[in-house]
């Protein structure tokens, strides 16, 4: 990692509890590559989130690995970013002891994740389900980072992640960079194909709902037929009256780079099948690349393991930094070596 005042920073972070869905790869993994030129960037694996909710051990183990490798074969480069699992670097979670004591309880009831994930879960709402968005802020200031690249739903906790900054930097003097949320601009809520005002989830328990980066061709195919549209058989724009066509719409000037006019103009008079079927193909051939190397990677678990662990060293090294420098403004005892 380079040091202070050299590029700006940037990190985010991603659940392993699923395979990734065609929407966090849209709304956020598919953009963390295109960062590694202009940003010092660090990606890491939040397992240490994704136990908010209940996890079976050997399934956690395994995708968090496989999340590893879809971070690598999403076009991560580890020679130009950090890549790391969360819980193998514990100075996240001691930097998160301290921000705690500097969040208010108000603010975190007003979360609205917080609000959605206790409604579903109602028979586990635990207190890190309520306090993950301070682990999160956590992530985020440790490493100094300016922007922090996620999809429209977790907007509100770099908010709050700021909102902590401020507050510490004004009790203690300027110790945090204040992060801000950077948004893909097209791609930011990938919808489900089949309620589409609902965000498309890893864990829809509709499989049609949801296209995983990792369905072959002939699945990627059978769900776009099934999507859920409108009965007007007219590939217009339009979120709030027709929200299946736009997210479909969305999905394909992604993949094609064509703009709305231009889709809605390839497309007038041809009805629904034939829009449907070329979005599915545009997503077939736009996953194939990710998919072939993806399979390299997670058959080569030496690399993937020596990639991860490296990650881990390197950025514990730098956030034990912060971890030090926020002790010493707190007032916590430090012995010099
Ligand atoms: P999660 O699946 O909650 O771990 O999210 C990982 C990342 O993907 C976050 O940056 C989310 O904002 C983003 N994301 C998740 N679902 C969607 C979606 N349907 N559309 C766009 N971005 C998404
Ligand atoms: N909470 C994020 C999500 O569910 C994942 C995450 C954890 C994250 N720590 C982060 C994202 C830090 C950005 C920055 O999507």
């Amino acid at each position: 990692m380079e040091k202070d005042n050299a590029r700006q920073r940037v990190l985010s972070g991603i659940q392993p509890t699923g395979t990734f869905t065609l929407g966090n790869y849209l709304g956020a993994v598919r953009n963390w590559p295109l960062l590694q030129n202009e940003y010092d960037c660090v990606y890491m694996i939040a397992d240490q989130h994704s136990i908010t909710v209940k996890q079976e051990p050997k399934l956690l183990r395994q995708r968090t690995l496989e999340a590893g490798a879809m971070l690598l074969a999403s076009g991560i480069d580890p020679d130009k970013s950090l890549v790391f699992i969360q819980s193998q670097n514990p100075a996240h979670s001691q930097l998160s002891w301290a921000l705690s004591c500097y969040t208010m309880f108000g603010e975190l009831s007003r979360m609205t994740q917080y609000k959605d994930k206790s409604a579903k879960h109602a028979d586990n709402i635990n207190a890190g389900l309520f306090t993950y968005p301070v682990l999160m802020a956590a992530d985020i200031l440790i490493y100094n980072a300016h922007k922090v690249p996620v999809g429209a739903d977790q907007k509100q906790h770099v908010e709050l992640a700021r909102d902590i900054a401020t507050r510490f930097n004004n009790l203690y003097g300027e110790t945090f960079v204040l992060p801000e949320n950077l948004n893909p601009k097209v791609g930011a809520k990938i919808m489900s194909l089949q309620e589409p005002t609902k965000k498309m989830s890893k864990s829809d328990t509709n499989e049609k709902a949801t296209i995983l980066l990792l369905d072959d061709e002939t699945k990627i195919m059978k769900k776009f037929k099934s999507a859920v549209t409108d009965s007007e058989n007219c590939v217009r724009y339009d979120v709030e009256n027709k929200p299946g066509i736009s997210n479909l719409m969305g999905i394909y000037n992604v993949f094609t780079g064509k703009s709305f006019e231009e889709i809605e103009k390839e497309f007038d008079g041809l009805g629904y099948g034939a829009f449907k079927e070329a979005v599915g193909t545009s997503v077939v051939e736009g996953l194939r690349p990710f998919q072939t190397k993806y399979n390299d990677i997670i058959s080569d678990k030496a690399y993937l393991q020596k990639v991860l662990t490296e990650g881990a060293e390197k950025s514990y090294a730098y956030a034990m930094r912060t971890v030090r420098k926020v002790y010493k403004k707190i007032g916590f005892v430090q012995f010099d070596k």
